[in-house]
């Protein structure tokens, strides 16, 4: 994966870029990286420019520095996103977000729509978390400032993964084993209070003037299918998916599907 770097809000931050043709930005999930998106760029940097950003803390991204400010959470990201694209003189892209990298997508949208040519919303949901989670949220962040990311791995693997994954392909376990150990702890730290204080944002997409596709894993336990059919509902217009014998991690489960029906979305979109 060839990487380069970037500035934003006073970060190097790293990025993957593959192939030519129409913009399609890839946001990674929590706590991974933009090696999450390999099996994309392999299928799909034949026809469009993909462009892999790392989030602050993860991948080769610098991780944030302080405490979370005002614009550190999912705006924040979204932010990095834009500078990246302004970086590289792009002005629309089909945003491709999958869970964490959807909420930012979703926040991208939200701050300038206009840089938006198509959405994908991956294993994600629009809505913010109910009170238990966000102090769920919390505790972590402080837990893994504490003790380091490793401590997640248990825990977050068979909620990331499905069960046949879980059975059948150990080298995609231990990828995600390693990915969540290497994460910083500043930056899953950031990550967990950025996404603890997220707001809904169904409005941004009901709002969205643009094509939308959702995916989701249909084992997904993290957000399930059910957040997905409620995101098309508010999406006029939006195509859905669900990805059999995949879990949240769809992109990395099930890459042919996937693919599919990104592909055939993105093959379809208006000129
Ligand atoms: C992710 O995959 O990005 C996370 O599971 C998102 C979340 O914790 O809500």
């Amino acid at each position: 994966m060839q990487t380069s770097t970037y500035q934003s809000r006073g970060r190097r931050l790293a990025y993957a870029e593959a192939g030519a043709g129409e913009p399609l930005l890839l946001l990674h999930a929590f706590p991974l990286s933009k090696e999450m998106w390999e099996p994309q760029l392999a299928a799909l940097a034949g026809s469009y420019r993909c462009l892999a950003p790392d989030f602050p803390g993860f991948g080769d991204s610098e991780p944030p520095a302080g405490p979370i400010g005002e614009d550190s959470g999912m705006s924040g990201l979204a932010a990095d996103a834009v500078a990246l694209l302004d970086h590289l003189g792009v002005g629309r892209a089909v945003v491709c977000g999958l869970s964490m990298g959807g909420y930012a997508a979703l926040a991208l949208c939200e701050a300038c729509p206009e840089r938006v040519r198509a959405l994908v919303l991956a294993d994600t949901r629009s809505g913010a978390d109910a009170p238990e989670a966000r102090e769920k949220r919390l505790a972590t962040a402080r837990e893994v400032e504490e003790k380091g990311s490793g401590v997640l791995v248990e825990s977050m693997i068979p909620r990331l993964l499905g069960a046949g994954t879980l059975e059948g392909r150990p080298e995609l376990r231990q990828w995600v084993e390693r990915w969540i150990a290497a994460a910083s702890p500043a930056g899953v730290a950031a990550a967990q209070r950025g996404m603890a204080a997220r707001p809904d944002r169904g409005t941004v997409l009901a709002g969205l003037r643009a094509p939308v596709l959702i995916l989701v894993g249909e084992e997904d336990v993290l957000t399930p299918p059910e957040e997905s059919r409620r995101m098309q509902r508010e999406a006029p217009g939006s195509e859905l998916a669900v990805l059999p014998g995949a879990g949240h991690l769809s992109n990395l489960e099930q890459p042919e599907a996937f693919n599919r029906a990104l592909g055939g979305f993105l093959a379809r979109l208006p000129p």
